[in-house]
């Protein structure tokens, strides 16, 4: 990064080598923006708006008045992880003892401690993308090498099984899957995955994180897939991953949680030992209650997603320029903005990238988004449309009106 460059050498070369999220840094310019009197909808981050449900909230001041508010073991209380074993059964089919299920700061964490206990230098690590901005970097940041595959739209944004075997080599650790993905929304199907575990079979050395945060936001009937569920064989290297932030509405509390082998959650819990210990405590005792607890706030959160979700994308196409296929899942859309691209702004400018018209739409429309490039998947933009109907519709005039200016 070229702030850091004048830093050197007294920062590491692993820290010099990783950009900062770029999702964080275009919700950063925005802020500035806004304390600068500008005023700014803001669509670049991915949490939803709704408020954390209130028998969440109530078991969180239960459980500090009862004084938890001790260190906890290391892999989260057991209570907590037999909340998630129930959960994973539940919903998945999967089943888990506790000391198969390690509890973090969020999913975040989780997938950082995987790489952190598993990459030496050079080991490969496939990412379909476009993928979630932190992928990446933090298996930069662990050693590893990124593979990155490209999933265009013509493909759904999916990686095929003739991707994935051309990927694989001797040095591949794991195959890391999202679904459904930040940030296309693509959903993929039990089908899919069996032909990806197909592939994987051939390949015993190549592990799978599964990355399920968005499991709860889908918009058709189709069942839920996830790689563990397919066969003992790809289970037994799987690590599956899910969390409270998006299905609960709960980003900040920052739980959550991954289960797989043991062996590897043992190694997970010795990283985590040793850097954060576990997860606030008084957060462990509020996702207990969010997963053992009623889910009937869930369809309001989903059907107010898929209503935005068809506003937005709508929108978006009726933008000449831009062009977006309806997301399965999660709450973002991700349109293709190639058609804008080598336009000249008021200023004579040259848009030549998707940074260049995120930017654009930040300094003249006001609105915050993330170019597709930092998902690796230039000439796309991200809009998350968890955020309010108002928001949503003044951004989408904005955007019109800015993009009517381009020539
Ligand atoms: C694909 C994906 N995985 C993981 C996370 C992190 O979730 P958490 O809040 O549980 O750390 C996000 C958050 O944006 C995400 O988009």
């Amino acid at each position: 990064m070229s702030e850091h460059q004048g830093m050197h050498p007294f920062f590491a070369e692993r820290v010099l080598g990783a950009r900062p999220s770029a999702t964080k840094e275009m919700t950063r310019l925005a802020n500035q923006l806004q304390r600068e009197g500008r005023s700014i909808v803001a669509l670049s981050q991915g949490e939803p708006d709704f408020e954390t449900p209130a028998h969440i909230r109530q078991a969180a001041k239960a459980a500090i008045d009862r004084h938890e508010s001790r260190y906890t073991e290391v892999a989260g209380t057991l209570a907590l992880r037999e909340a998630v074993a129930r959960k994973f059964e539940r919903d998945n089919g999967l089943r888990f003892s506790p000391d198969q299920i390690q509890v973090g700061g969020g999913a975040k964490q989780i997938l950082y401690n995987a790489l952190q206990a598993t990459l030496n230098v050079g080991d490969e690590v496939v990412l379909p993308v476009p993928a979630w901005v932190s992928y990446p970097e933090m298996v930069r940041l662990a050693g590893g090498t990124p593979v990155l595959l490209r999933c265009g739209a013509a493909a759904g944004f999916k990686l095929t099984p003739q991707q994935l075997d051309e990927a694989i080599t001797p040095r591949t650790k794991w195959l890391m899957l999202n679904s459904p993905a930040n940030p296309s929304g693509a959903v993929y199907s039990a089908r899919e995955l069996a032909a990806l575990a197909e592939v994987l079979l051939r390949h015993p050395q190549v592990w799978v994180m599964a990355d399920d945060v968005y499991e709860k936001i889908r918009y058709d009937d189709a069942p839920f897939a996830t790689p563990a569920a397919l066969a003992p064989e790809i289970a037994a290297r799987t690590l599956t991953i899910n969390g409270v932030s998006k299905a609960y509405a709960m980003t900040g509390w920052r739980i959550g949680f991954g289960a797989g082998p043991l062996a590897l959650i043992q190694a997970m819990n010795l990283v985590q030992s040793q850097s954060t210990s576990h997860a606030c405590s008084i957060s462990q005792a509020a996702a207990i209650a969010a997963l053992d607890g009623p889910m009937d706030f869930l369809p309001g959160f989903v059907t107010a997603f898929r209503r935005r979700r068809d506003r937005v994308v709508e929108g978006l196409n009726r933008i000449e320029g831009l062009r977006c296929d309806l997301p399965p899942g999660a709450f973002y859309a991700f349109p293709g903005c190639q058609g804008l691209l080598g336009r000249r702004d008021g200023a004579g400018r040259l848009l030549a990238t998707d940074a260049d018209l995120a930017l654009y739409l930040l300094r003249e429309a006001g609105v915050a988004l993330v170019p597709g490039s930092a998902f690796e998947l230039p000439g796309h933009l991200r809009l998350s449309y968890a955020a309010s109907d108002e928001s949503l519709d003044e951004a989408l005039r904005r955007i019109a009106q800015a993009c009517a200016q381009l020539r």
